[in-house]
């Protein structure tokens, strides 16, 4: 039988069956409180906490690096670590893949049918260009049957700036023949108030989905907390871990789930560019490995907006212009 990487358990359908987890505390050597300090630096489960290294662990739970590395081997020991796959079910995995329309052929088209599931799709750009827009309608679109472009599925949206907008989603939900109170009650809206936060609701979202079937989870900003918290020069180290971390629990939760996950990106200048766009993305290489799919935006004649693909290993780079309007995305 094959190896089964732990958790994987992708299917279409249904969300799959509740897992009874092991919790931090079970674990010998681990009381509740460091298991808090645990949890609040980023180490929510034991398969976390088995890839550690002592150092990190011993500083984040204030222990001596014995302890940590006692800790951590008891980790190992109970995580399912087998992390093989076979390539038999990573097939079947790929098979299950799904899309999301974003109500922009053009822009479904760059993307190569759509949003994918078990992947992160990035949209960056500056203020204005549309990428709250987007995450608002492709949270629309995801609940809509699959012969319409969606997967019948809820949605997980983590909000970071306060601009998730009901009114917004009754528009859009209108403009596909959604009904707007029904398209309402299947997102999930919570505001992450710092990154910490923000790292601990993927924890929620996958308590949810083992409720609900949540085949999208947004987050807008990714970047933005991140970004204000650790602004000196000697913190963009821990930044980028803290970053990657997120990042990498939010592609478990893709792959557990056969979701999509959408996170938008806001843009900062660089100085060493003096012709084209003087912009790039936040996050630097650490977006950029984790995201399948990355959109930068741009503004064009109002209400058009051009989308470009960005270092896309599997599709050809190219340009999509869609509109912002009342209803939502446009041609
Ligand atoms: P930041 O979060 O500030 O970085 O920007 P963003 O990229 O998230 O921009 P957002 O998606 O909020 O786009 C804002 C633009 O969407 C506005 O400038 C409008 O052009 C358009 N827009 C937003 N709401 C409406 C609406 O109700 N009607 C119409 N017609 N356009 C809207
Ligand atoms: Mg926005």
């Amino acid at each position: 039988m094959p190896a089964k990487a732990a958790g994987r358990t992708a299917d279409s359908e249904s969300p799959p069956e509740p897992k009874h987890e092991i919790e931090l505390e079970d674990l010998p050597g681990v009381g509740a409180s460091i298991a808090e300090k645990l949890r609040e630096s980023g180490y929510t489960d034991l398969m976390e906490l088995a890839v550690a290294s002592p150092g990190d662990v011993a500083e984040a739970a204030e222990i001596g690096l014995t302890v940590a590395q006692k800790i951590i081997g008891e980790a190992r020991r109970k995580a399912d670590v087998g992390g093989f796959e076979s390539g038999t079910s990573l097939l079947e995995r790929r098979k299950k893949l799904g899309r999301i329309t974003t109500n922009s052929k053009a822009l479904d088209e760059l993307l190569g049918g759509g949003v994918e599931t078990q992947a992160i799709t990035e949209f960056s750009g500056e203020f204005g260009t549309g990428k709250t827009q987007l995450a608002h309608q492709i949270a629309v679109d995801v609940q809509m049957p699959a012969a319409q472009g969606g997967l019948s599925g809820e949605v997980v949206y983590i909000d970071t700036e306060s601009t998730f907008r009901p009114e917004r989603i009754v528009d859009m939900a209108k403009g596909v023949g959604l009904d707007p109170a029904e398209a309402l009650a299947r997102i999930h809206v919570a505001r992450a108030y710092n990154s910490n936060h923000q790292m601990l609701l993927v924890g929620k979202a996958q308590e949810l989905a083992r409720e609900h079937p949540i085949r999208l989870l947004v987050v807008d900003s990714l970047t933005a907390h991140f970004r204000s918290e650790y602004m000196g020069r000697g913190e963009l180290a821990p930044r980028q871990q803290l970053l990657n971390k997120h990042l990498h629990e939010l592609l478990r939760f893709s792959d557990t789930y056969n979701a999509s996950i959408v996170v938008t990106n806001q843009v900062s200048a660089r100085p060493d560019i003096l012709f084209g766009d003087p912009t790039r993305p936040i996050g630097g290489n650490i977006v950029a490995h984790a995201a399948t799919y990355r959109v930068y935006l741009r503004k064009s004649k109002p209400p058009k907006r051009i989308a470009r693909l960005i270092d896309s290993p599997n599709l050809p780079e190219g340009e999509a212009v869609f509109s912002l309007t009342t209803e939502g995305i446009r041609e």
